[in-house]
């Protein structure tokens, strides 16, 4: 399960984390420290800082932090030991062999990559036994060709409730194992195992690094669900993959072609558009959206047509726009998917389509314009209003202008006065989102909404002694055998928040060699963020020495004291209150 800390000492070591991020980021240095634009939040102002004397970094506008090891899981969607390895390679380590007498995580994981894949062959192979006709029968009927299996590694799960367990029990794999890559199901009734996809069209899913890490299992007919896809396991996270990435990274420079369905990306692919992808089976995520913009700089939307995929879109639209990618939306007629699309037209007109492809503006007036019958007055000021919605998230005033003039065109009112309405809904926004700004300066000062530590709230002055604490043992670890040796009367139970605890009994395991990074086996990386916020908070104070850390201790003590004599209080009352009835 761990990667002993020599080894990860080594890797950061020959991973200066200022060189590492500055692959991603285009660093200036400001004084001791380096600034870019966050790579985890579309921003203007640079609020993304490295930390090269404590090895860290922070963003200041979203809050993501940690090392350089946390630093690649996010930037590459990988999980510890898959960051850890990603470094080593980059500096020409070779990973542990076994990190724990063969346990490792990393093993498991490798172990699972391979029982997907032949798993995948297994699906492979069977859709040309005998049995198989109705597969077969059924891919013909879709119109994909053996060209089209081949490439996307197609198969067919038996209609069996064993084949396939069979098969990877002979190769030597246990149930439990079968169960956690989500190949079999157990029956809580009996307790017996059976296999998972039975008689689907089985769609691998397949990661940058050809390992074959899920499945999605169609349905012949209209059995429900039509779609069965692996759930997240230890190599697969539905929210942070994409369909047929493997092949669209290689021909995105232009553009990547963002479509619902597998069946969608297939039929885009045979039709001379490598560049395709498809979510899992759920709505877009802002990780999904962050790997695209790894890879290009425009999305161009090619959700289905019916209101689902309008409204799908719609949803899209400002996920994308958040990473900074350009987004275009396809204008479809006559058909509801593009897979249907180029069966019915042809590839030379889904081109065109794909050329003639509608900027996100244009697309979402006309899906109001679309909406409404304008010679009707009510209508036309309803879209009118809804169209001042749209303009008034125009950035540019250039951009705005020209919507304005547009707008006022298509629904004949004149240009001023729409220019009026949109401004004045522009303060109203202005306004509300300076509301929102101070609510949420204050609910963070009080810790509401802390998801990270939920007893913050109702615990503030204690958890921000805590927090302190923290920050400066962070930076000062030297400081930690103090507390050990009794200079500093403190110990986990002093700590009134759980989470604060938990970390406080972290860092003082790991003693005065402690770092954000010695932490990350064990936390997530939302808590990596908060963690680090801790010590960039400190960092920026000119004192953090152990005086200031006994005050903090006392500080902590006094709080948690009130609070004891505040839940007395209470029980106090509440004893009264109830003998009074
Ligand atoms: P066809 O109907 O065969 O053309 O498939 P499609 O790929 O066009 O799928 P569709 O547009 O119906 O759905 C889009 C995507 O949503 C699919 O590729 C699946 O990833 C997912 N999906 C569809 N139905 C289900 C379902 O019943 N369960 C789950 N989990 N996902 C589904
Ligand atoms: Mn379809």
């Amino acid at each position: 399960m761990r990667i002993p800390q020599s080894f990860i000492d080594e890797i950061k070591y020959r991973n200066k984390i200022e060189d590492v991020i500055a692959s991603y980021v285009n660093l200036k240095r400001a004084g001791s420290v380096y600034q870019g634009l966050c790579p985890f939040h579309s921003e203007r102002t640079p609020s993304f800082t490295v930390f090269p004397n404590t090895e860290t970094f922070h963003c200041f506008g979203c809050g993501a932090g940690g090392d350089v090891i946390s630093f690649i899981m996010r930037a590459e969607n990988l999980e510890y030991p898959g960051a850890v390895e990603f470094l080593a390679k980059r500096s020409g380590l070779e990973m542990p062999e076994e990190a724990d007498g063969g346990k490792s995580e990393t093993i498991k994981r490798s172990r699972m990559y391979e029982m997907n894949r032949a798993a995948a062959l297994f699906f492979n192979k069977a859709l040309y036994a005998p049995e198989s006709e109705p597969a077969r029968e059924y891919l013909k009927k879709r119109g994909l060709s053996r060209a089209a299996v081949k490439r996307f590694g197609l198969g067919f799960a038996p209609n069996s409730f064993h084949a396939l367990s069979d098969h990877m029990h002979s190769l030597g794999y246990r149930d439990e194992e079968l169960k956690e890559a989500f190949l079999c199901g157990k029956s809580e009734r009996t307790g017996g195992y059976f296999d998972y996809f039975r008689g689907r069209i089985m769609f691998p899913i397949i990661d940058n690094f050809s390992n074959v890490i899920a499945f999605g299992g169609r349905a012949l007919g209209d059995e429900k669900p039509k779609y069965l896809n692996t759930s997240d396991t230890p190599v697969f996270k539905k929210s942070r993959n994409l369909f047929a990435l493997n092949f669209a990274r290689n021909a995105c420079a232009e553009s990547l072609i963002l479509c619902e369905g597998y069946m969608d990306v297939i039929a885009v692919n045979m039709a001379g558009f490598p560049n395709a992808v498809a979510t899992l089976g759920t709505a877009l995520t802002s990780e999904q959206a962050r790997i695209m913009a790894k890879y290009t700089k425009k999305v161009i939307l090619s959700y289905d047509s019916d209101d689902a995929g309008v409204a799908a879109a719609k949803r899209a639209i400002p996920i994308l726009t958040d990473v900074g990618l350009e987004v275009k939306l396809l204008r479809m007629e006559g058909a509801k998917d593009p897979d249907e699309y180029i069966k019915k037209f042809g590839a030379a007109r889904f081109k065109t389509l794909l050329e003639d492809s509608q900027g996100k503006l244009d697309y979402l007036c006309d899906s109001v314009l679309k909406k409404y019958d304008i010679l009707i007055p009510e209508e036309k000021m309803k879209a009118a209003d809804e169209l001042c919605g749209v303009i008034c998230g125009i950035w540019s005033d250039v951009e705005r202008e020209i919507y304005i003039t547009r707008i006022a065109e298509r629904l004949s009112v004149e240009p001023s006065n729409l220019a009026r309405d949109v401004e004045r809904r522009m303060r109203r926004k202005q306004r509300e989102e300076d509301t929102e700004l101070r609510r949420k300066v204050v609910s963070d000062t009080l810790g509401y909404g802390d998801r990270v530590n939920r007893e913050f709230v109702g615990n503030a002055k204690a958890a921000r002694a805590e927090e302190a604490i923290i920050g400066i043992l962070l930076l000062r670890p030297e400081l930690i055998p103090e507390i050990r040796r009794g200079t500093v009367a403190l110990c986990a139970d002093d700590f009134v928040t759980a989470f604060n605890r938990r970390v406080f009994e972290a860092l003082t395991a790991c003693g005065e060699k402690c770092d954000i990074g010695a932490l990350a086996q064990d936390f997530t990386l939302e808590e990596i963020d908060r963690i680090t916020a801790m010590q960039v908070k400190r960092s920026a104070l000119s004192k953090n020495d152990l005086a200031v850390l006994q005050e903090n201790v006392q500080t902590l003590k006094a709080a948690a004291e009130e609070k004891n004599t505040e839940n007395e209080l209470e029980e106090i009352k509440s004893l009264l209150s109830k003998k009074k009835k």
